[in-house]
């Protein structure tokens, strides 16, 4: 964070977590979000382009799990209104259909580079990697599209966030092992459980972030009618259960 040529910054939209970040994720990052179910890893995602959006910047949405209606209400709810934004094109959201395996594979390896200049998007959300990583047959093929992703978005320009599915076993990793090799950076979400057993909270750490000092301590969070909320200075968990 020092030096006379200090690096862009994006905002996420969660002001803890910029804190911990150092003011943001650095620009053009591919950053992966990996959480177990319920952690708000959507939430996130809409949050980080909710954001955009309020500076006037184009997002794009790249869902295999939610349809488009679903997550223009879910963001609604959270009091991001991005019905507007989804009409006149600001925000792009694509929903890419599971079964359809080979289509969606080659749209990812040919045309979606194309596709995200023309969306103008300075901000891409991917919800989620896992399921796209179940599209390739073998390890090779998942590398492959993975790669591929991560590099469109790089070669977009824009600031991008993975997200993908934990390891119910060992929730450090995800459940592929292998996004977290093509990200720039990755940021945990989890469950915290209380002494007394009875309360669980969310608690969230930045486990990588090339090219950026950032917070190696465990954060609680909430999700909250105006999304994640993130305590950058708790020392304590009992502020998070
Ligand atoms: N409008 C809301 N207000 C407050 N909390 C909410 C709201 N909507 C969702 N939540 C909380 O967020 C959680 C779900 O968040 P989200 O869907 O982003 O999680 P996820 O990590 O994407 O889950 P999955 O892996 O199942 O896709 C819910 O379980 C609930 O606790
Ligand atoms: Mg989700």
């Amino acid at each position: 964070m020092s030096g006379s040529n200090p690096v862009a910054r994006v905002g996420t939209g969660i002001a803890g977590l910029d804190e911990m970040l150092g003011g943001g994720v650095p620009a053009g990052h591919v950053v992966l979000v990996t959480g177990l179910p319920g952690t708000g890893k959507t939430c996130l995602g809409l949050q980080f382009l909710a954001a955009g959006l309020a500076h006037g910047e184009r997002g794009l949405f790249l869902s295999l799990e939610e349809d488009a209606p679903q997550l223009v209400e879910s963001a609604r709810l959270f009091g991001w209104p991005v019905e507007e934004a989804v009409r006149t094109g600001a925000l792009t959201i694509l929903r890419l259909d599971p079964k359809e395996t080979r289509q969606n594979l080659q749209r990812i390896q040919g045309s979606f580079a194309k596709e995200l200049a023309a969306s103008g998007a300075k901000r891409i959300v991917v919800d989620s990697v896992s399921l796209l990583n179940m599209l390739g047959e073998d390890e090779p093929a998942k590398r492959q599209t993975l790669f591929g992703l991560a590099g469109a978005c790089r070669a977009s320009g824009a600031t991008a966030i993975l997200t993908a599915e934990a390891d119910p076993t060992h929730p450090a990793v995800t459940r592929d092992g292998l996004s977290e090799y093509v990200a720039d950076g990755v940021i945990l979400l989890g469950y915290s459980t209380a002494e007394d057993g009875r309360r669980v909270g969310l608690s969230l750490r930045v486990l990588k972030m090339r090219r950026t000092a950032h917070a190696r301590t465990v954060q609680p969070y909430r999700i909250g009618p105006g999304g994640l909320t993130v305590d950058a200075k708790a020392v304590d968990f009992g502020s998070g259960l």
